[in-house]
């Protein structure tokens, strides 16, 4: 995928990154949220940036050698372009790096983009949870990916 970079986020971009999510979702977590999960140790945030700035971000939660991806969003703009492949493709090679062994999701079970980007990133879909979510009350399935130990440290 051309013409986009990967990066960590800064707090300077949680603005922007608050704006993709409301384009990307329809709704988004207020910019508190964004501030208080950015300054937690175990959380980790990182985007994808092109000419104009970032277009997509991906944010991963560390416990232990477990990993969570909270959230991955890519601008309605800037889909189908390789942008989340590239962003999960690279969180998965960092979360590796510090010695992460299994990689967990969950992903409304309706959310088709999201499903076939997970399965093509080699998650399995180990579990389903009956009307996890709200707002539309929705089942929510359950992803695992298991990570390879990395020689990068
Ligand atoms: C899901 C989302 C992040 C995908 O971002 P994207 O940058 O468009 O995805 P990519 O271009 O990297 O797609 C990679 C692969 O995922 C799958 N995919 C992505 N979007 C898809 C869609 N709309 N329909 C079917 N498959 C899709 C395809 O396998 C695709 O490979 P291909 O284009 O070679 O066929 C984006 O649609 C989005 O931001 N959705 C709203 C937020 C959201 O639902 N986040 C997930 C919450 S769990």
């Amino acid at each position: 995928m051309s013409g986009v970079a990967i990066r960590p986020a800064r707090e300077a971009d949680l603005e922007r990154l608050a704006a993709i999510e409301r384009a990307a979702m329809g709704t988004a977590r207020g910019l508190d949220v964004w501030h208080r999960e950015f300054r937690a140790p175990a959380f980790h945030t990182w985007l994808a940036e092109g000419a104009d700035g970032p277009v997509g971000y991906a944010c991963v939660s560390v416990a232990a050698d477990e990993g969570s991806l909270n959230h991955i969003a890519v601008h309605p703009g800037w889909r189908r372009r390789g942008v989340a492949r590239a962003l999960l493709a690279h969180v998965l090679g960092v979360l590796a790096a510090w010695g992460v062994t299994e990689v967990f999701l969950d992903v409304r079970a309706g959310n088709v983009a999201a499903r076939a980007l997970y399965r093509a990133a080699d998650f399995d879909e180990v579990a389903v949870r009956p009307g996890y979510y709200a707002d539309p009350p929705e089942d929510a399935v359950i992803c695992r990916r298991r990570l390879a130990a990395s020689a990068h440290g």
